[in-house]
């Protein structure tokens, strides 16, 4: 049992091993560690009378553990982490020390996100069920919106998870931005958990909806176009480090934060939110409302991360590399802009195509600007200001200074 009174005592002793060493952990340390855990440890493994066999056989393999090997590998970042010495890429401080942050503002994201916190069975989709199964509910060009949207964006969401977690989350090597592309991850298993919620609410073919990004081809080429940039960098063998291999993780950020989550979802989410304000299939709206407003706190995300490597590492962000990233962003725009015409062959929902494009150029001026590159669609204007609206979540945080009350009231847990 820990008592304050030892720590009181030891207050003087912890002061000159600080000054001595600067914060760093040392023998002699080390050894009081090993002495007054390895008595407690004996006495606790001793096997007794109750024990069954293999209570007595796990008692007895801890007594070989040789605990030097897991020290051994945390050695080299065996120190206290200062502010300077925290980086997005390459960094050598311990990266299982979040505090002190250096990057408040990915730790604000992790804060706000939580704060948000929905689940999709929160939602009624009632109306969207009895919407759906009647004949004359919907035309057949609001059904193609509807099926279409579901069918890229039930995989799309499970892309960008898997890149999160199979190879960007490795590679960033700060805690305070783990800690948000932990949530991401999350976020992202809730989104794909909406749109199950969807396709079984409204009864849809499940083997259609989820295996279109191989045989719609407008869904399919948006889905090929984000996994070429993912190939590289989730092998496990991929490290950073070089001016080729940190160019070849930042063309990976701008492509799945700036185009992937940041274009691709556009002309998708403006259908469907466009239909919610026609009240027509209001539960999958809201759905996508919830979702528009995390990816907008992930593409904000996203930016900050690109631009931070960039005030890290300007010798990366060069010519080719302006280039490079211009084009990403116009192919995704182009990509996006084939994707309306087919989702739309006709005027729908009070917009049509060429409307769309516009859009969609307007967000890729967006893009581009953010991430500090010229626009390249000037004089372009938004046709959807009610988009802007939807995604900002001051104005709509009262909605969720209500809504989220139960999971607010669960950090205040009583062990009583
Ligand atoms: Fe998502
Ligand atoms: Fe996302």
């Amino acid at each position: 049992m820990l008592s304050w009174d030892e720590f009181d005592k030891e207050d003087s002793e912890v002061a000159t091993v600080k000054g001595a060493n600067a914060g760093h952990a040392t023998e002699a340390n080390m050894d009081r560690l090993d002495n007054a855990g390895g008595a407690a440890a004996i006495e606790a493994r001793a096997v007794t009378a109750d024990d069954s066999a293999a209570v007595a056989r796990a008692k007895a393999a801890l007594n070989s553990l040789d605990v030097a090997e897991g020290l051994a590998e945390l050695e080299g970042a065996s120190a206290r982490v200062a502010v300077d010495e925290k980086r997005m890429i390459n960094c050598r401080a311990d990266l299982n020390q979040l505090v002190p942050f250096k990057y408040d503002w990915a730790w604000q994201k992790y804060l706000d996100g939580c704060a948000n916190h929905w689940m999709p069975q929160e939602v009624n989709m009632t109306a969207d069920i009895a919407l759906w199964k009647d004949p004359e509910g919907l035309t057949d060009d609001e059904r193609r919106i509807v099926m279409r949207n579901l069918g890229f964006f039930s995989t799309a969401d499970s892309l960008v998870a898997n890149n999160l977690v199979l190879a960007v989350y490795r590679l960033i090597t700060n805690p305070e931005c783990r800690q948000y592309i932990l949530r991401q991850a999350f976020e992202e298993a809730i989104h794909t958990h909406a749109y199950q919620y969807c396709i079984e609410s409204l009864a849809m073919d499940e083997g259609e909806i989820f295996n279109m990004y191989h045989e719609i081809p407008s869904v399919a080429k948006k889905a090929a176009w984000g996994l070429k940039y993912t190939r590289s960098i989730s092998d496990p063998k991929f490290e950073t480090g070089t001016p080729d291999t940190d160019k070849e993780l930042l063309r990976n950020l701008i492509a799945y934060y700036c185009v992937l989550e940041g274009i691709f979802f556009y002309c998708g989410f403006t259908q469907i939110l466009s239909m919610g304000r026609r009240n027509k299939m209001t539960g999958v709206a809201e759905q996508f409302q919830y979702i528009l407003r995390d990816e907008s706190m992930h593409l904000n995300f996203g930016i900050d991360v690109i631009n931070q490597i960039k005030i890290e590492n300007p010798h990366l962000w060069d010519a080719e590399m302006k280039e490079e990233a211009t084009q990403m962003i116009l192919q995704g725009t182009q990509l996006e802009i084939e994707y309306a015409r087919d989702t739309m062959p006709r005027g729908v929902l009070g917009m049509n195509a060429a409307m769309m494009e516009d859009y969609l150029k307007f967000i890729a001026n967006r893009r581009l600007s953010q991430i500090g590159l010229k626009e390249e669609y000037p004089g372009t204007t938004n046709p959807f200001p009610w988009m802007s609206e939807i995604m900002d979540l001051k104005k709509e945080k009262n909605f969720f200074e209500t809504r989220v009350i139960e999971y607010q009231t669960g950090g205040a847990l009583s062990w009583d």
